[in-house]
């Protein structure tokens, strides 16, 4: 059985690197072209893998080249692809520009992960009802979200939801939710609030709380993140780096936060930990590429 279950999508990240963003209509030159492993359950999943030394993967890839690669890196990361299947669409791909202040911009074309549904959590239900934690983000159909929603709320397990990118759904399935991770731009987006400063950021966690939700961590990049449940809001502060490429920063963090709540760390601590591996992830280029082993995250903690 696997503690740490991951629901979400598998892409092969296209990447360029560019000095800067290109402007509507600008055509500019770029880096050599690199194909990545990513998407951001199978980056959630490589992480948690890597750092809790085990957990499965729900999803689908296409029959094609790009879907083994995606398959091959996350078994070398010790994650179990049983529930991943293989579809006739085409592997999801994410074409990415890179800038020069390792700031990305990411469009996705869904390919199989679009062709998920509730049929694939019911292959995985076992899985899913003995997990101790269930993650999963906004790169698959919505109906299949709400539904694994539904489902692990009868389940003993807690569901991780990253709102990521930014969809809406409906306030009833937000209060299902055991612990809701968004960017500052999510957390803005679901509570209403214009979040500018820690301040605006904790009025954000105030209202998300109201909806329902158990536990808020809202990632705020190298500023932290903070931690909000019905016993308070705590600013838990990042780790100081140098950046180079912050794609799956965000995703390393959630599959660090799981796997260090397995391993019995307090909730502030667990926060803390995630924040050194999205750290170590921020100063690598590339998606799975950047994802640190337990060994690194676990020096940079004793460090903190
Ligand atoms: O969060 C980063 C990820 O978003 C990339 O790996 C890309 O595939 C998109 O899903």
């Amino acid at each position: 059985m696997h503690e740490i279950v991951i629901v979400g999508s598998l892409n092969m990240d296209l990447v360029v690197q560019v000095n800067d963003m290109p402007l509507p209509g600008e055509t500019i030159p770029g880096g050599d072209l690199q194909t990545i492993c990513g998407g951001k359950g199978a980056n959630q999943a490589v992480a948690a893998g890597r750092i809790a030394g085990k957990a499965a993967m729900v999803g689908r890839v296409g029959n094609d080249a790009f879907g083994t690669r995606l398959l091959e890196s996350l078994n070398h990361a010790h994650v179990d692809t049983a529930y991943v299947s293989r579809d006739t669409a085409a592997t999801g791909t994410a074409v990415i520009l890179v800038d020069s202040r390792g700031e990305n911009s990411i469009v996705i074309s869904p390919g199989a992960n679009g062709q998920v549904t509730e049929i694939d959590l019911d292959a995985a239900d076992g899985v899913l009802k003995n997990a101790r934690f269930v993650l999963t983000q906004f790169e698959l159909p919505m109906p299949v979200i709400q539904a694994l929603i539904k489902r692990m709320h009868s389940f003993e397990g807690k569901l991780i939801l990253n709102p990521a990118p930014y969809r809406p759904i409906a306030p009833e399935f937000l209060a299902m939710v055991d612990f809701f991770v968004p960017n500052e731009t999510e957390a803005e987006k679901f509570s209403g609030v214009h979040v500018a400063d820690m301040d605006s950021a904790q009025q954000a966690c105030r209202v998300l709380l109201d909806m329902g939700i158990q536990n808020v961590i809202v990632t705020l990049g190298a500023k932290g993140a903070l931690l909000a449940n019905p016993h308070g809001i705590q600013h838990i502060p990042g780790v100081k780096v140098n950046p180079v490429d912050t794609t799956a920063a965000g995703d390393t963090f959630i599959g660090a936060f799981a796997a260090a709540m397995v391993r019995k760390f307090s909730l502030e601590d667990a926060v803390c930990y995630a924040n050194c591996a999205g750290a170590i992830a921020v100063t690598r280029f590339g998606a799975q590429t950047s994802i640190p082993a337990a060994e690194e995250v676990d020096a940079l903690y004793a460090r903190q």
